[in-house]
This record gives structure tokens, sequence and C-alpha cells, in this order.
């Protein structure tokens, strides 16, 4: 048996994903030094609370409460505890003091990312983060290695799973958005405070990762346009599916380089129609999935469990035995690529298409009407239909589908549209992303 020489490894948190890090590097270590090069030796496991109750049991002389102490002198260590306080100044601690980090904590990489890559860049350390958007999916390393030599478009994903379970069971079982959320907390997929998912401030923060690695950009997490899933109703939901699409929460990352529009990089969180044929409208229950579009190596998806502890635990895992490598090689770690510093486009400036519906008066002249406010704002019509679950005789829903428009001129149409006279009510304003 090859004797190996030991790193140091220190765990911060044992909870659903750090428990399960603890266990299968416990159990699998010998096979991992062996990947690696060198011995991994879990030195000490840091929790608040040594005697809560986990899902595995774990050696109990690896815990202590003294954090500060377990991360210096480690040679690698693991950020499992999440928040921003104390996991930045800990990761911090860490680098100085020579370790390598890796962590699953989205939310600190989209506030402090640039000066925790900074802190390691310093250093010559090096940040590991495969955990922290998408969960089990590699999604993180494709884009800082394997795409390194391309040029991406675009990046779209479902990256919260909790959102994506509700959506599909409106979808698929005519459940209300309340109905299905219950469902979700009962089965664990939801926090008990579920505002992250729903309200897409989780799904942001994985959209400000992927657009910085996409784009070689730093995209701050305030430069992210988020909307969730709150307002979107079951009647949207089903006059979607009608249609032929499916409604998903989409974190879209995009390269916006087009003749005539602003040139930068878009970052963007919102519950959006995505034609059922689309690689994405197949992410069904809890699932994530990521979709690239590059220039070179055209379209790219990954797909698989966004969430979990053993699966999350994976991507935690691959990144160990690729800090215990560079360890064993030697040297600086490899920096972050911020090189493009391009520009962060608002809100306004994005380009997509919509899908309107409005309930107007059933009389003549009403859709001429209708479509001069679309033209008066520069949004030209693709599609328009009259649905049939008309509400009263001197109603009539309509369902415009346009053509590629900015979101300010948008905007302006749905203001003018809600004002007029003979529209009774905007009832419905969804993006068209996809197609
Ligand atoms: N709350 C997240 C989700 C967990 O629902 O996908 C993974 O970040």
């Amino acid at each position: 048996m090859i004797e190996y020489r030991n790193l140091r490894i220190a765990l911060l948190g044992a909870g659903n994903v750090g428990s399960q890090v603890a266990r299968l590097l416990l159990e699998n270590g010998r096979e991992l030094a062996d990947r690696a090069g060198a011995g991994l030796e879990l030195v000490g496991i840091a929790v608040r609370n040594p005697d809560a109750e986990r899902a595995v049991d774990l050696p109990r002389e690896l815990f202590t409460t003294d954090a500060q102490s377990l991360v210096v002198g480690a040679d690698i260590v693991i950020e499992l505890i999440g928040g921003l306080e104390p996991a930045r100044t800990l990761i911090l601690e860490a680098l100085n003091s020579g370790a390598d980090v890796i962590t699953g904590n989205k939310a600190l990489l989209a506030t402090h990312g640039a000066e925790l890559f900074e802190a390691a860049e310093q250093v010559g350390a090096q940040l590991y983060y495969e955990a922290a958007v998408a969960g089990a999916i590699p999604i993180i390393r494709p884009l800082r290695e394997s795409l390194a030599g391309d040029n991406i478009n675009r990046v779209m994903g479902i990256v919260n799973g909790t959102t994506n379970f509700i959506l599909d069971r409106m979808t698929t079982l005519g459940e209300s958005q309340e109905q299905a959320l219950a469902v979700a907390t009962d089965l664990g997929y939801a926090e008990a405070d579920p505002t992250a998912d729903i309200e897409g401030y989780d799904a942001a923060q994985k959209a400000s990762i992927l657009a910085g690695l996409a784009f070689h950009t730093i995209v701050p997490i305030e430069s992210v346009y988020r909307e969730g899933i709150t307002g979107v109703t079951l009647e949207q939901v089903e006059a979607a599916r009608r249609a032929g699409f499916a409604v998903k929460l989409l974190a879209i990352c995009e390269r916006i380089s087009a003749d005539g529009a602003p040139d930068g990089v878009s970052a963007r969180v919102y519950p959006a129609l995505i034609p059922s044929t689309h690689p994405l409208a197949a992410v069904h229950g809890g699932k994530n999935a990521v979709f690239i579009e590059a220039e070179a190596a055209g379209d790219l998806m990954f797909y698989g469990a966004g969430a979990g502890g053993t699966e999350t635990a994976s991507a935690v895992l691959g990144d160990l035995v690729s800090a215990a490598r560079r360890h064993v090689i030697g040297g600086p770690g490899v920096g972050e690529s911020h090189s493009a510093d391009l520009t962060i486009l608002p809100i306004d400036d994005i380009i997509t298409r919509y899908n309107v519906r409005l309930d107007v008066l059933d009389k003549p002249g009403v859709l001429a009407a209708v479509a001069t406010i679309f033209s008066e704002h520069g949004v030209s019509l693709e599609t328009v239909e009259q649905a049939v679950e008309e509400t009263d005789a001197a109603t009539a829903t309509l369902v415009i589908g346009t053509h590629r428009a900015t979101e300010a001129a948008l905007a302006a149409t749905v203001s003018a549209l809600a004002d007029s006279d003979v529209v009774r009510s905007v009832t419905s304003v969804l993006r068209v992303e996809g197609s």
C-alpha cells in the first residue's frame, strides 16, 4: 500500500451536506487518497452544538465548537455553515493561513466573492465552489475550465428546486401555488421560511455566480434583476400549457452585443414561458438543469439534483480531490478570470419576447386600437388570438405574442394598454424565452 503525505482537512458545519461529506470522507478516505495522491485526514468538524441530533453518526471526538482554531493549521478547509458571517471571516482566515478553501456558500460568493477571490490570489491559495450552484450538477468546473476557450452567449438555468417543484405540480396536477408549496414543505424541499426560494433570491445568487464565470466579469448580486414566482397563477400556468409552453423560474445570464443594442451582460431571474419542446421544459419535480449556448460548442445541457445532502456532498468531495491534487503538485492556485470586465446592463435594456393577456371590450375597432398601442411603442406583434374562455358577452380575452422588444418598450406598452378605454384589464404579462 502506498504511503501518502497526509493533508489536514477541517470541516466547518455538520448539517445536511456537511455530515454527508464527513461520512463519505471517513468511509471512502483510502480510495479518495489514491485518486488525489495524498492522505485526506479529517482533523475536526466545527459545529455550534456537538450534541445536536444528526442524520449521520460521526465520531464525537472530531467535533469542536472552536472553528477559528480548527481553521489555522489546516491544509484544506471545507466551509458548509452557510450565511455571510462567520463564514466570510473564517474563509479569509483559512486563506491567509495558506489553506485552500472549498465552499458551497452561494450567498457568500454572490455578496463577497470578489473580496474572497482577491484574498485567495494574494496568498496563492484557491477557492473551490462546485457545490454553490445546482448541487450535484458539475457546472462550475465546466464553465471555469472546459468552456474557458469558448465564447458563451447565454446560460439559462433552472437552479432552484423548490420553485421548479411548485411550478411543476401546478402544471401537471393543477394544484394551486399554496397547495404545491405545502407539499414542498412537507417533503423537505422548501425551508420553513421559503422566501429565498419563491421570491427568487436563491436563484439570483446562483445567477450572479454563473454570469461571472460565463462572461469573465464580476457580476454583483445587486445587479441581478429578480422576480419570484409568487405572482404566477394557476390560470397562467394552464393557459401556457394549452398554448404549448411551460412556466419555469429561469436564471438567465446573457451576453448582449447585437447591432443597435447596448453592449454588455444581463443577469436576471424571473418566471417565463418556454416552449414545451425546449429541453428545460422537461426538467420536472425538484430537479435542476443549466442550458448553455456557446459559440463553438453549440448547445449544452447539464441536468441533475440541485440539492440534497449526499448529492451535494459529491460536488464538495470532487473539489476536495482537486484541491488535494493541487497540494501534491504545488504552486499557486488558479485565480478567477475577470478579464472581460463587461458592463452589466439594467433590465430595461434586455430584449426578449412577451406573452400578454388582456380583457378588452368586445366591440368593433378594439383589435385595431390595441394593435396601434403596441405599434406606437415600437413593439411588433407576432400572434394575436382571442381566447375561448370569455368572461361575459361584453368582454373578450386577447392573447398577444410579440416579436423581440426591449423591456422598456414593453413596460411602456403595458402601461398605455392599462390606461386605454378599450382595455378592461391586463391580466398577464410573461416573458417568452428559449425560442
Ligand atoms: N433551496 C435550494 C433549492 C437548495 O430549492 O434549490 C439548493 O440551493
